[in-house]
């Protein structure tokens, strides 16, 4: 055991991790921050941190020894192969009724996402977090959020001539021709270099398919905006590969317990650090399993019945529909969507125009849509196998269908075209087995006070994804972010 208390621990490097970490240096508090995934700042045999979409390697998958694509078929085939067991950028975590999509390693989600840096519209900010106020997130943490993050739209001139994005082309038509109110959503690609990309003068990244298992390239993931703030106060000091696994009250603060892992999983060290204050920010998954086994097995007795409640999808369902051959959607596409489909108000779903970066001319449009649902889940701790579970239904995704339906059905008939039918399956036409945004588990005014304070236990926050109550109504990190932004500048006022 180590002598020295550490003023505060970060528990995961993601959106809320980042910004915490950040703040709190800046403020001169030293920080450890530790991450079970890999730093991601070497590259690999081929020269590349990151492999591809199109050749995913052990790279790819957190622990798995063959792939767990979101889209599981092509054609109505099983494209999912064989690889190594290794600690890869990208967890298929599954439960009983959905697979939850994360990233793994130094940056959290940021390594593996999309980049779509959405704001809701301040209307459908009650929705969210109904007992934080607008005005302040409005004002000052949203802007914060994204200057820091580094969102950008696309330069509309070069959206409408480049083959890269005739695919989002054809989705804003349909949208159009349909009455749907379609917006340009920011990103956080850098899109000068995307120009570039397409001129030939730098290597391709977005233009490449580098999407899902990382960006070697154009991306401001947390390692090119938070990270590098980080480090530069000196005050980080940053463990990959180590995964924290038990918390208890200590004198001085709190007991963390810490595995280190090597590439294939096995725990090669097992280390324990006194901590004053300790920052859960494993994402809404990861911080949700370990307060409800460290309340189930004693170890956080005071935590109140909140942990582990309140866990919803952000509403996510994914569907293909089938162009004609006059609407082609190019070979070429850009791994970065920046075109959604808005109907929120009227339909309870907002559909993203998403690539299908296959190399080859598919003719489909391709969606993953997030939608307004009332289902909720609850993480519990299951003694027998010693894991915890998610009570999340897979039938509780029929919400999502219909609402996602009022946009492309009335698409379909105006078109006179049908749905793919080949990509999550045989006859299969909804990816309704998955969410890539998990959130909640541990709720802002539930499971903590208004500012990510758990309840119980003094010295212990909430600071990720598992504090926003099932959804944000658009995709989440720019909200994870400038809620952490709003939560760490009171914390850091207050505790310290
Ligand atoms: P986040 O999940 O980012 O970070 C948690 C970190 O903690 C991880 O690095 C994890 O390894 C680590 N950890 C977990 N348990 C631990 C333990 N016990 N010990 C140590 N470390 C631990 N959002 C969006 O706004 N726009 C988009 O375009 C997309 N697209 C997208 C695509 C895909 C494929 C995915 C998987 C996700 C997205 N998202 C997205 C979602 C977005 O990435 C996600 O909401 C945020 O990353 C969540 O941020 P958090 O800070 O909550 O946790």
């Amino acid at each position: 055991a180590d002598a020295a208390v550490v003023p505060a621990l970060v528990i995961g490097t993601g959106y809320g991790g980042c910004v915490t970490a950040l703040r709190l240096a800046e403020a001169g508090v030293d920080v450890h921050m530790v991450e079970m995934g890999m730093a991601w700042d070497t590259p690999g045999s081929d020269g590349k941190i990151f492999a591809n979409t199109t050749t995913p390697d052990q790279r790819s998958f957190w622990l798995r020894t063959k792939t767990k694509q979101p889209l599981s078929n092509f054609l109505g085939f099983p494209i999912d192969k064989s690889i190594p067991r290794y600690t890869g950028v990208l967890d298929a975590e599954e439960f009983a009724g959905i697979t939850v999509y994360q990233g793994r390693g130094v940056g959290g989600g940021s390594l593996v996402n999309g980049g779509m840096a959405v704001t809701p519209k301040r209307e459908t900010f009650g929705e969210i977090l109904p007992s934080v106020d607008p005005a302040e997130m409005y004002g000052t943490y949203y802007p914060r959020a994204n200057a820091e993050l580094g969102a950008a739209l696309v330069r509309p001139e070069w959206f409408e001539s480049t083959a890269a994005y005739q695919y989002a082309r054809v989705g804003r038509k349909h949208a159009q021709r349909s009455n749907f109110p379609y917006v340009f959503v920011p990103t956080v690609y850098d899109w000068d270099y995307m120009e570039q990309e397409e001129a030939g003068t730098v290597p391709e990244s977005a233009l490449a398919g580098e999407i899902l298992y990382g960006n070697n390239h154009g991306k401001k993931s947390l390692q090119k905006t938070y990270l590098p703030k980080i480090r530069a106060t000196g005050r980080v000091t940053i463990s990959a590969l180590h995964r924290v696994v038990s918390v208890v009250p200590a004198s001085g603060g709190y007991l963390v317990t810490i595995e280190q892992l090597d590439t294939t999983g096995g725990v090669v060290a097992t280390k324990q650090v006194t901590a004053a204050k300790v920052f859960f920010a494993a994402g809404s998954v990861g911080t949700s399993k370990l307060l409800v086994k460290l309340k189930a097995t004693g170890a956080l007795p005071n935590l109140n019945g909140e942990v582990g409640a309140g866990w919803g999808d952000n509403g996510n369902v994914m569907c293909g529909r089938a162009n004609h051959l006059w609407d082609p959607t190019g070979s070429l596409q850009s791994a970065i969507p920046t075109l959604g489909i808005d109907n929120w108000a009227a339909g309870g779903a907002f559909a993203e125009v998403a690539p299908l970066p296959t190399g080859f001319e598919t003719f489909a449009s391709f969606y993953l849509s997030i939608t307004r649902t009332p289902n909720r889940a609850r993480f519990t701790w299951n003694p027998a196998t010693n894991k915890v579970d998610l009570s999340w239904q897979t039938e509780w995704k029929q919400v999502s269908i219909a609402a996602a339906k009022t946009i492309f059905d009335k698409i379909n008939s105006k078109e006179g075209t049908i749905y793919r039918t080949d990509l999550f399956g045989v006859y299969k036409i909804w990816g309704d087995h998955l969410t890539y945004h998990p959130l909640g588990g541990a709720i802002l005014g539930r499971a903590t006070d208004n500012h990510g304070r758990l309840h119980g236990h003094p010295g212990l926050y909430v600071v990720d994804g598992a504090l926003i109550p099932g959804t944000t109504v658009v995709n989440p990190f720019v909200t994870i972010t400038a809620l952490a932004e709003r939560n760490i500048a009171r914390i850091i006022a207050t505790d310290f």
